[in-house]
């Protein structure tokens, strides 16, 4: 059966690597087609009451994991929603498994030059917080390029594209699958 031949519920799910664009550009997406925008990394946030460099430091990475399944798991509900998720979130097949049951899953990519540019502004990623993190994301990225593939019905490089374009090339794949689904 394919991927669109089920239930499709309507929202829309982004996943990718740490600075691909996720947040952005699901928030352009929900602005444009009047959805809620929800971030799984801040109900992580919201649910724990601490950022989450804070949990991986205390409590370490698993744990920080299975915050970020029963995050993904409390969305079971939602309609009408784009919701940007962290970037190992694809890492555990229960989640990949949440992630397509809650609507349309997208997939960003950005070239790696790009990325680490994007992730060097900020210091809040601990999974880059590596004596080498150009070397490090490198690894990683490379490690889970499959399981953000697996996940999603639809992949866009958006390296050479503005933030509108990506967001209107998304919604449109995006109504392409919810408008099937109801035909069938
Ligand atoms: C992570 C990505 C982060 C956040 C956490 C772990 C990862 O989210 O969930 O730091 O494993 O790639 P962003 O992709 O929003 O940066």
């Amino acid at each position: 059966m394919s991927e669109t031949a089920r239930n499709l519920r309507e929202n829309i799910v982004l996943v990718g690597f740490m600075g691909s664009g996720k947040s952005s550009i699901g928030r352009s997406i929900a602005k444009r087609l009047g959805y809620r925008f929800l971030d799984s990394d801040q109900v992580v946030i919201e649910r724990a009451g601490r950022p989450i460099a804070q949990i991986f430091a205390e409590e370490g990475e698993e744990k920080f994991r299975d915050l970020e399944t029963s995050a993904l798991a409390s969305l079971r509900e939602v309609e009408r929603c784009v919701i940007a998720t962290g970037g190992g979130a694809v890492l555990r097949e229960q989640n990949r498994r949440l992630l397509r049951e809650l609507g349309f899953v997208a997939c960003l990519k950005a070239s790696e030059e790009v990325i680490f540019k994007r992730v060097s502004r900020t210091n809040k990623r601990p999974l880059l917080r590596t004596e080498n993190p150009r070397e490090t994301l490198h690894q990683l990225l490379t490690a889970r390029q499959a399981a953000y593939e697996e996940t999603a019905q639809f992949t866009l490089d958006t390296t050479e594209m503005t933030q509108p374009e990506a967001a209107e090339t998304i919604m449109e794949e995006a109504r392409r699958a919810f408008m099937w689904n109801r035909a069938v």
